[in-house]
């Protein structure tokens, strides 16, 4: 996991093109599986100073490294950081935007996981989930799709992302 915090990841990946189309500045996002802040910061930037960013993730090492990042550049005050385990991680809060990084094959009981998300979203929000092709076969790729429609989204653009299946769901 800690490729997450690779500097090559930035050669491969640039952040930009994933996320910046997605948000505004006052936007509240949501970066669920944040790892150590690869996109949680550079949400925080582009969200600027009336935004606010929640990581949240299952490991307090990521965390960590998350909030690290968060000092260093002093977005502290924007980005907020959740153990997924603490009971309120997901509420009272609503979302403009939710990623989902290369995260939802991990999750066991995806459609409570899509549930949940969707309940966090605001109406006009909107979720980019986005799956490494190298572990998401075609065929699962499409599963979680449909799981996403039965729990309430609605597909509304399949995204081209290197090295991924991605789409914006609203
Ligand atoms: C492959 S890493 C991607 C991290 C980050 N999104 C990125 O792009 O750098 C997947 C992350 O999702 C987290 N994760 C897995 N299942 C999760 C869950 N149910 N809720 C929150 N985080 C989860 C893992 O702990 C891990 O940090």
């Amino acid at each position: 996991m800690y490729f997450a915090d690779h500097r090559l990841r930035r050669l491969f990946q640039p952040t930009g093109p994933v996320i910046e189309s997605l948000v505004a500045p006052g936007d509240s996002c949501l970066d669920i599986g944040c790892g150590m802040g690869y996109f949680t910061i550079p949400l925080a930037h582009l969200v600027g100073p009336t935004g606010r960013v929640t990581g949240v993730d299952l490991q307090p090492k990521m965390l960590e490294g998350a909030a690290r990042r968060a000092r260093r550049e002093g977005l502290a005050d924007r980005v907020g950081l959740r153990l997924v385990t603490d009971a309120d991680w997901a509420a009272p809060d609503r979302y403009d935007v939710i990623l989902a990084m290369w995260m939802l094959h991990e999750v066991p009981d995806q459609k409570d996981f899509l549930v949940t998300l969707r309940k966090t979203l605001r109406a006009n929000g909107r979720f980019l989930l986005v799956e490494p092709r190298l572990h998401v076969r075609e065929r699962q790729w499409q599963d979680s799709l449909d799981l996403a429609r039965t729990t309430g989204f609605a597909i509304c653009t399949p995204r081209r992302l290197r090295y991924s299946r991605a789409a914006i769901l609203q």
